[in-house]
């Protein structure tokens, strides 16, 4: 089980912390159950980046970056070092503490 916690670059947008959530689904399954608005136009195939985040914490809990994963980050707005595409972080079966931050997702608008 993990205890992962959302940051929202959003204004106004208050952090939520999930706890006991079990492994064997991604952080945009995992949001999208809780909620969180993270959009995801390609239904979670890796083929777009509008699920992207940021990991700060945990990211050794998830599979593992992939070459395509890593072409639609570069295509991302903003990207960092710590950028994952939330539909491809796959939650390993294990447990511990996940922390992301969303990117603003009104920078979406319109696409
Ligand atoms: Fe499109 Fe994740 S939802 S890449």
């Amino acid at each position: 089980m993990y205890t992962i916690k959302f940051n929202f670059e959003q204004q106004g947008v208050s952090p939520v912390t999930l706890a006991n959530v079990e492994p064997g689904q991604s952080l945009l399954e995992v949001a999208l159950k809780n909620n969180i608005d993270l959009h995801h136009n390609c239904g979670g195939v890796c083929a777009c980046s509008t699920c992207h985040l940021y990991v700060q914490k945990g990211s050794e809990f998830m599979e593992e970056l992939s070459d395509k994963e890593e072409d639609f980050i570069d295509r991302a707005v903003n990207p960092r070092l710590v950028s994952r595409l939330g539909c491809q972080c796959l939650l390993n079966e294990d447990e511990g503490d996940i922390e992301v931050i969303v990117p603003d997702q009104t920078q979406f608008l319109g696409e």
